[in-house]
């Protein structure tokens, strides 16, 4: 007789736990809700149900990939941030809640009821996930989601369909802020840029060091590199300021580098643990003006 919902649970859940994975109960549950095609409240009411062939067949490699570490989002295909829903697919970072403290710290900058339009430049945009959960919650934003990688400007483009944003959003492929022509104005520069030293990316937990992509993570030597080449390019055309993502302890460096480029009332911001993690910069007088630098 085939096994029942719950059986698979709990056998799955064991199998998982075996293989390093901190919440094996959770992601049991939600890969077979993925298979089942139930929310996760559902799934309790099909404890019973014998499991088909055809959904043990769907489940099992979907198991093993996770068993592999591959990111959870990546098998699952999609994954909640902020207040909006994103497609997800191997090959682009998977969104950490902790950048919502970026996002956070973005739409405290932005009324929600501005009246005039406010251009945001989202720098190493991956899924979208910045940009676009600033530009769903503000109707004023123009955004320009910015990155350098294929696959990420793809998943940035459907999730930008997806969410229904396409008349505010422009997807440009580029190296930094040179992808974003001279003539278009932007107020605020947002990045969760790669940060991570180069030498620690091996000592990550599985998830990251053997499956995500290292363009995403690898921030060189310090973890400052593109920080330092991002910063001067920001100071040099963003009306309103700089909010950058940084590492849990880098926060005082990088505040350092935005006063050194000539930005000014620098902050730090909280992640959900309570590190500052995100780096705010405000442009003085005369900054971002089209000939003032
Ligand atoms: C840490 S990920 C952030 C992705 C997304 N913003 C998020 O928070 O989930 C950094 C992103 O920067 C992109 N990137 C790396 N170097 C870049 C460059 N020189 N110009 C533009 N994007 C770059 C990577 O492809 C990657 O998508």
């Amino acid at each position: 007789m085939s096994p029942s919902v719950v059986e698979i649970l709990t056998r799955t859940e064991a199998w998982l736990r075996r293989r390093g994975i901190t919440a094996p109960r959770r992601e049991a549950e939600l890969l077979l809700c993925h298979v089942l095609s139930v929310a996760r409240l559902q799934l309790y009411l099909l404890h019973d149900r014998p499991m088909t062939a055809h959904e043990l067949e769907m489940l099992r490699p979907l198991v093993a990939r996770r068993g592999e570490r591959e990111p959870l989002s990546w098998i699952l295909g999609s994954r909640g941030f902020h207040a909006i829903e994103l497609e997800i697919e191997p090959g682009v970072l998977d969104p950490r809640p902790d950048t919502e403290a970026l996002v956070d710290a973005a739409l405290a900058q932005i009324p929600a009821d501005a009246q005039t339009p406010v251009y945001v430049a989202d720098i190493g945009s991956g899924s979208g996930a910045v940009g676009l959960a600033i530009a769903a919650a503000r109707p004023a934003v123009h955004l320009y989601a910015v990155d350098i990688d294929p696959v990420a400007l793809k998943v940035t483009r459907h999730n930008t369909e997806r969410l229904g944003l396409s008349d505010r959003v422009a997807v440009l492929s580029g190296d930094l802020l040179s992808a974003v022509p001279d003539a278009r104005p932007i107020d605020w520069v947002v990045s969760n840029p790669p940060y991570i030293p180069s030498a620690e990316i091996d000592g990550l937990m599985p998830e990251v060091s053997r499956h995500e992509p290292r363009r995403a993570l690898d921030g060189g030597p310090d973890g400052l590199r593109i920080i330092r080449r991002l910063v001067p390019q920001a100071a040099a055309r963003a009306r309103a300021g700089i909010l950058l993502e940084v590492g849990h302890d880098q926060a005082a460096r990088v505040a350092d580098i935005l006063r050194r480029a000539g930005l000014t009332g620098t902050e730090t911001f909280a992640d959900l643990g309570g590190v500052q993690r995100v780096v705010l910069g405000r442009s003085g007088p005369g900054m971002g003006v089209p000939g003032a630098c």
